[in-house]
């Protein structure tokens, strides 16, 4: 049973190895190989070429190498398979880091004493808002906007969810849909967003979101970070809300094109933080091994694990 691992803007080669280490005797692929396509059962796809994990007769599943799954539904040729994500304990752990950082960065003003150390200036506020009166919002609330909400609130932040269907996370108050939408956004001063790039959800941040966040917060205006995907947000309508002051600064780990072109105003903007969507890199070794994992469940008759809904697109 061949594995073809079939990805771009990563090392193709060393995904192999790594696979054929976690599944010893196992034929793994490349596309540009010279293999039988009757005898690939799993793909392993990251971005792939569109159209090249059609004609695979005996395909059972396609392995998402991240948790995010818009790389694949985008490929009309796409074989109607199981298509399964990564949902991994380290993944999470580096994407809450990134969330509950930047969420300190932000309460405790790194920016401003940053520049302030530059500047040889001794300046500080008689009272600085304690975390219990920032309120957080986070835009998705599955594997990682659970674990990020879980881990503000460990930290003291005022922390809300939103989500597809009603959820709940111990602590964290809960909306869903739509309809509560404005609620939430009404009481949200730091809007993170890990949200997967759907055909619902794309372009959701635009300048009609951005403008329905709390006004009233210790914040002096609204925070945005996003996480999640940049087909996610309108950067030009995030550039107009930084100009008339309706959002206070931005962190943002994704871009609608990635690498961020060098002309964009985000890279110089000085309310805005960039990062090089790296907020939670996939451990390699870790993902092998999960994917080994679910090889191994399939071939002993289980069911797979973390299966992607395709009508949902996540
Ligand atoms: P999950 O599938 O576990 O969670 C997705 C959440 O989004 C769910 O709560 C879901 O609602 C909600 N959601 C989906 N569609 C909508 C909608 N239309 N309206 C409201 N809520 C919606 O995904 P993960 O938490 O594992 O990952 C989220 C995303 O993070 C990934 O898809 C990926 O794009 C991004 N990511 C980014 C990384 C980076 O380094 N920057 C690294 C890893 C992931 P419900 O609970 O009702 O289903
Ligand atoms: C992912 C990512 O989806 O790294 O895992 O963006």
């Amino acid at each position: 049973m061949t594995i073809l691992v079939a990805v771009r803007g990563m090392d193709a080669e060393a995904w192999a190895a790594r696979l054929r280490e976690e599944l010893p005797g196992r034929e793994v692929v490349l596309p540009g190989d010279i293999f039988d396509r009757r005898a690939v059962h799993y793909a392993a796809a990251w971005k792939h070429p569109p159209g090249s994990l059609a004609g695979l007769p005996n395909l059972a599943a396609v392995f998402s190498l991240g948790a995010g799954v818009d790389h694949l539904l985008t490929d009309d040729k796409l074989p109607d398979v199981p298509i399964l994500r990564v949902v991994d304990t380290d993944l999470t752990a580096r994407m809450s880091e990134y969330v509950v950082l930047h969420c300190l960065s932000i309460l405790r003003q790194t920016r401003r004493y940053e520049r302030q150390q530059r500047e040889r200036v001794w300046e500080d506020d008689d009272l600085q808002p304690a975390a219990a009166d920032v309120r957080v919002g986070v835009m998705g609330l599955g594997v990682l906007g659970a674990d990020a909400a879980r881990k503000l609130a460990v930290m003291g932040f005022d922390v809300a969810g939103w989500s597809r269907t009603a959820r709940h996370v111990d602590g964290i108050r809960a909306f869903a849909g739509a309809a509560e939408l404005g609620a939430f956004l009404a009481r949200t001063d730091i809007l993170v967003v890990l949200l997967p790039l759907t055909p619902d959800t794309q372009g959701i941040v635009d300048r009609r979101l951005l403008g329905g966040l709390a006004r009233d917060g210790k914040l002096g205006g609204p925070f945005l970070i996003n996480a999640g995907r940049g087909g996610l947000q309108k950067e030009t309508d995030i550039l107009a809300a930084l100009e008339d002051g309706s959002l206070a600064g931005a962190t943002l780990d994704v871009f609608e094109t990635e690498p961020l072109p060098a002309t964009s105003p985000l890279w110089t903007h000085p309310r805005v933080t960039v990062t090089p969507h790296n907020a939670a890199m996939s451990e390699p070794r870790a993902i092998a091994a999960l994917i080994a994992r679910q090889i191994r469940r399939h071939e002993a008759g289980e069911p797979f694990e973390n299966l992607v809904d395709r009508a949902q697109g996540y």
